[in-house]
């Protein structure tokens, strides 16, 4: 899959998608990012990105223009049609089923990063998709885009073994996942559970069904009251 990322703060970037499994997954070839300053975009001295907002009010809104005229050039870069993808407290909670839809879909994505109060609302018009990572405002969109590529590329083939990957299916199950336990069997104490030490496979299955059902009662409830959609 390639990712395009259109941002104030291409340095943002490295530090995570250089690190393990996205590291990995960029040495593999499953994960190509290109990443595109907004900067270059710009035609005045001070290379401008955004002004006041009309109507007056606190903050900075980001210009149409520069944004407009940079989707539009990065679209030609590759061959691939890109599904552009605005970041905003205001777009769609991310759920872990577009996640995986966006890993099978059309391999490239453009994923536009905000800044300052707000966009200029026209911009919108080159957005394929609106995506809001939760209710809380962040100072960018460079989270939340960091945040989505991890989501997918972890679920683009070949990225996680075969062992790992099966821990998604709980979740697309609309379930928390069940608790984990390692080595030792004791500790200070607390002991694990005695049926994960039985070698039971089907009572195993049957508790961590059980526990994940009790989890997602106790901590999620709305997931339940989704029908199982996550
Ligand atoms: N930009 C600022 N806050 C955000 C959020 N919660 N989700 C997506 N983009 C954002």
């Amino acid at each position: 899959m390639r990712i395009d990322i259109l941002t104030l703060f291409p340095d943002m970037f490295a530090p995570v998608l250089d690190t393990s499994i996205l590291g990995r997954a960029q040495a593999s070839g499953a994960l190509e990012v290109q990443l595109f300053d907004l900067r270059d975009w710009t035609h005045d001295f001070h290379r401008t990105v955004d002004d006041d907002p009309y109507g007056g009010g606190p903050g900075m809104v980001m210009l149409v223009e520069p944004l407009a005229s940079a989707i539009e050039d990065i679209k030609t870069r590759d061959p691939r049609p890109a599904h552009v993808i605005f970041f905003t407290p205001t777009g769609t909670p991310l759920k872990q089923a577009r996640a995986r839809e966006l890993s099978e879909g059309s391999g490239r994505l453009l994923l536009v990063c905000g800044h300052y109060e707000g966009i200029d609302e026209r911009a919108y018009a080159w957005a394929d998709e609106e995506i809001s990572i939760g209710d809380y405002v962040l100072t960018g969109g460079e989270l939340p885009a960091l945040v989505l590529i991890d989501a997918v590329t972890r679920l683009l083939p070949g990225v996680l073994g075969h062992a790992q990957s099966a821990d998604d299916e709980s979740f697309v199950e609309g379930l928390l996942e069940y608790p984990q336990y390692t080595r030792p069997s004791e500790f200070r104490g607390m002991m694990v559970p005695e049926v994960l030490l039985s070698g039971h496979h089907a009572n195993i299955a049957a508790w961590r069904r059980e526990q994940a059902f009790k989890r997602t009662f106790l901590r999620r409830p709305d997931l339940l009251d989704e029908g199982g959609q996550s």
